[in-house]
């Protein structure tokens, strides 16, 4: 190979055995186990709070210790709930972040704020006297303040959703929660309480599942008091039970919880850059970043966040409306009125013309998803300095009965922006431990199901044409 690209430095005993060129050393890493089973993946913060397709920290954790030195920028233009960026953080790198969902905004952000632990035990244990006070002795004021809390849409919603003893619990919680004047200290207590009602079994909601696309609603409701009926419900009606726990009891276990992740500054570190920001128009300099390690939504919005992260949202002052609006402008959305469609590099063309011929509403998705997926490629390659990787972990979808190929798609879309595409990485899914869109069950016989359970890492290289005009 034409030794044209930048040399790294091997820092650490982890990189000893690495190749020290730069593009061989990316594809080194992707042909590396990119798995992680049985890694924990919990420690530090990661753990904060639910998130779909979240991936395991070690994933960007390897780029990253790998590819940049400490100091250097590490960006994640998607940034979910922050798992590039606090692993950035943890390992002394400039991380900077963008997301267009508040809720992936306000977790990311608390994951990698150094917060003093004795006074979230003293703030948390007076949230929790208070609002059980309130919820004991002023249950019809709390009763009168849900008539006038939220727009009709916004009531609808909460009163469809959540039962009215969970309403109460979950506002006297927010009350107290408001109260807090410190707003690092609020946006803690803000995560935990969004961490009670955001799981994949719905929470303290009547949700019965968050993670699909299409939540249902539990028919019948047992209270953790008189858990013991459960057994009396048919095994067919078991789909649509839930045990109701209590808020407040939830809500005691989790910021506790979160306690003890809470990140403490150190030395080296560097607090994060994270803004609201479309990962479609970044507001970054030209050749300013040293690696991004990011993963897009799935095409046709397999996974839905706005109707996920609505759950807690409309408890935090958004209303039902403003967060309808906000989804249409997720990567992968469904609307295509008023989009500006990009031309396709030929087999991605062909992909959305076969699907157009099934089915042309769902081949203009998928062309708007090959579209977006464009832009972003486009920008990650502007902010990226020469010689520089980005790594892009997708999932394909199924439309119609034909797959996506989402990792060779926007593998050729990133080479007509420039990109060279040295290598894709295959990593199994751990469905146990992840939020997704598919069902569980895997049918072997299926090549479809078998490539729904795996991901593609994608190494997209910035070729550094100052270095050598030969960049394969
Ligand atoms: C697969 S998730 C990222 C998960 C993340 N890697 C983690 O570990 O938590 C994809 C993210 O893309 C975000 N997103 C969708 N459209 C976006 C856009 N136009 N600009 C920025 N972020 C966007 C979604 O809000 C979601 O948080």
């Amino acid at each position: 190979m034409a030794m044209h690209q930048l040399d790294l430095p091997l820092n650490n005993n982890e990189n000893a055995n690495l190749p020290s060129n730069y593009r061989a050393r990316l594809i080194h890493l992707l042909s590396g186990d990119l798995d992680f089973h049985h890694k924990n993946s919990r420690y530090a913060s990661h753990n904060f709070h639910a998130f779909p397709a979240k991936f395991p920290p070690q994933l960007p954790g390897v780029f990253i210790q790998a590819l940049t030195a400490p100091g250097e920028a590490v960006l994640d233009p998607m940034m979910g709930s922050g798992t590039t960026i606090l692993e950035a953080y943890l390992l002394g790198r400039r991380a900077v972040g963008f997301d267009i969902d508040p809720l992936a905004r306000l977790i990311t952000q608390v994951k990698v704020t150094p917060i003093d632990p004795e006074k979230i035990r003293a703030i948390g244990n007076n949230i929790l006297t208070q609002a059980h006070y309130a919820v004991t002795q002023n249950c019809s004021e709390l009763e009168e303040q849900l008539k006038h809390l939220w727009d009709s849409n916004t009531k609808k919603f909460v009163d469809y959703w959540f039962a009215p003893e969970t309403q109460i619990e979950l506002l006297a919680l927010r009350n107290e929660i408001e109260k807090i004047e410190e707003p690092d200290i609020r946006a803690f207590f803000e995560v935990a309480f969004s961490a009670i009602i955001i799981t994949k079994s719905g929470g303290v909601s009547l949700a019965l599942d968050l993670a699909h696309t299409r939540p249902h609603r539990a028919k019948i409701i047992v209270t953790e008091n008189n858990r013991g009926k459960i057994t009396e419900v048919s095994s067919g009606k078991r789909f649509t039970t839930k045990i109701l726990r209590s808020a407040l009891e939830e809500f005691g276990k989790r910021y506790l919880q979160n306690l003890n992740g809470l990140v403490s500054s150190r030395e080296g570190q560097i607090q994060p850059v994270l803004k609201y920001g479309n990962a479609q128009k970044l507001p970054l300099d030209a050749e300013s970043i040293d690696l991004i390690v990011t993963s897009p939504p799935y095409a046709s919005n397999a996974i839905d966040y706005m109707r996920a992260h609505k759950f807690s949202l409309v408890w935090l002052g958004h209303n039902i409306d403003e967060l309808g609006k906000k989804r249409k402008q997720y990567v992968g959305g469904e609307t295509t009125s008023d989009f500006t469609f990009e031309p396709l590099p030929p087999k991605t063309q062909a992909i959305v013309s076969n699907l157009s011929a099934v089915d042309s509403k769902k081949g203009q998705v998928l062309h708007r998803y090959y579209s977006e997926m464009t832009r972003v490629l486009r920008e990650m390659y502007r902010v990226l300095k020469p010689g520089k990787a980005s790594i892009v972990v997708v999932g394909s979808s199924i439309m119609r009965g034909i797959d996506t190929q989402t990792h060779q798609c926007l593998a050729e879309i990133g080479e007509a922006v420039g990109f060279e595409v040295p290598k894709i990485g295959i990593r199994n899914l751990d469905r146990n431990r992840r939020m997704m869109p598919a069902g569980t069950k895997i049918n072997l016989d299926s090549q479809i199901q078998q490539r729904m359970h795996v991901e593609y890492v994608i190494g997209f290289y910035k070729p550094d044409h100052k270095i050598s005009g030969d960049s394969k």
